[in-house]
């Protein structure tokens, strides 16, 4: 799984797969600052909400190793990674998962302070618990994911009572896999288990545009895994839908989530919304994969989310790597090409909400939510301690 990494980290060093250069080349940028972290997750380097989460957190740990904080007095120690953390905050605004981490660190050292009150050495307690609690972060993400694949294969294999000869075919959307996460991934980790258990017949995946996080990273990764898989353009899957969707038993659309909110509408990649109209339309389940770090309580609706848009030229430009007149591949030569007329206006958000009513489960390392008799989702059965 090494070629596959997006963060690679131990104490004191943190180093993030270049995703832009992706597929055709591996660079590890090496994160020493939160201000090198905030440059990695807006040019969208490293991507995906929990890696977002992961590589912030785990950027201001190896600051903090590294001797950035001076302050002595316990209180000003807080203030010093508060400030850090708020600023980390503003890198990318709809994930959620960053929000959430920030919160569980910002506990962690308060414990931590409360604890050490009165002893001299608290600076480094609380130090220690900011650690702590980031690795604990990466850690436990990666176990969510693996919960979250069986969860979800557990889920579609009771939905279409499937089985070695009866296996399903999904379509997924984005980048949700292994580098988008500490490993494994969300909805690629449900494809990824169902693979594994022999029930899957094939994986489509959608190219994603404007930033291709499809193509260039999801097809990459189906590849390396070695699952049957396709690569459709976007606007493809209806028809995928409507021409295939008995004879290739199209069973789910499975896609991440970067926010999903307290009545489960939920924020993802643009182009999700209409791939949930176009599943419902065609009779087939809608199903989100987020671990809980990536629900949001405190927002009511999908209307409260603050939707990020991006550069004009994610739309108007392109780049790839070189391929020579024999159809190879020259990673070695990449180029970056226009391919609109730049001056055009250009409106490129990076997310859509999907409303709860075209969703039929959430799956989250707690397990699947499904709405009840009244059409609402209920979080409380996973979330109970922040209900
Ligand atoms: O803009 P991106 O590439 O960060 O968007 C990623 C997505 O929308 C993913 O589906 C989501 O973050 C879940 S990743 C497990």
């Amino acid at each position: 799984m090494a070629g596959l990494q997006a963060i690679r980290y131990s104490r004191g060093k943190l180093e993030v797969l270049d995703q832009l250069r992706l597929p055709h080349e591996h660079h590890y940028d090496e994160v020493n600052t939160a201000e090198e972290a905030f440059d990695s997750i807006k040019s969208m380097r490293v991507r995906g909400a929990p890696a977002i989460a992961i590589v912030a957190a785990l950027a201001h740990a190896v600051e903090l190793h590294n001797g950035a904080c001076t302050a002595t007095a316990p209180e000003d120690v807080i203030s010093h990674i508060d400030a850090r953390l708020d600023y980390l905050k503003g890198s990318r605004p709809t994930a959620v998962d960053l929000s959430n981490a920030i919160a569980v660190l910002k506990v962690a050292i308060r414990a931590a302070q409360i604890e050490g009150l009165a002893h001299p050495e608290s600076r480094d307690a609380i130090l220690n618990a900011y650690f702590q609690a980031a690795e604990n972060i990466l850690e436990k993400d990666l176990q969510n994911n693996t919960s979250i694949g069986s969860h979800g294969a557990t889920w579609l294999q009771q939905q279409y009572n499937a089985g070695p000869a009866r296996k399903i075919s999904v379509l997924t959307h984005c980048n949700t896999g292994s580098l988008a996460t500490s490993g494994h991934g969300t909805a690629l980790g449900i494809i990824r288990t169902l693979h594994t258990s022999g029930l899957l017949e094939h994986a489509y995946c959608t190219e994603t545009r404007p930033y291709n996080q499809g193509s260039r990273l999801t097809s990459f990764e189906l590849v390396f895994e070695g699952i049957p898989s396709t690569l459709i353009t976007d606007s493809m899957a209806g028809a995928l839908f409507a021409l295939h969707r008995e004879r290739m038993n199209i069973g789910a659309v499975i896609v991440g989530a970067d926010r999903v909110v307290r009545n489960g509408d939920t924020a993802n990649k643009i182009g999700t919304y209409s791939l949930a109209v176009l599943a419902r339309h065609h009779g087939v389940k809608f199903v989100v994969a987020a671990p809980t770090t990536s629900i949001d309580l405190e927002t009511e609706t999908g209307a409260g989310i603050k939707i990020e848009e991006r550069k004009k030229e994610e739309l108007t430009q392109i780049s790839g790597a070189v391929v020579n007149s024999d159809g190879t591949v020259d990673p070695s030569r990449t180029a970056r090409v226009a391919i609109a007329d730049q001056t055009i206006g250009v409106w490129n958000p990076a997310f859509d909400v999907t409303p709860h009513e075209l969703i039929d489960a959430i799956v989250t390392e707690k397990g699947t939510v499904v709405k009840g008799a009244n059409g609402e989702f209920d979080f409380r059965q996973v979330l109970p301690e922040r209900w």
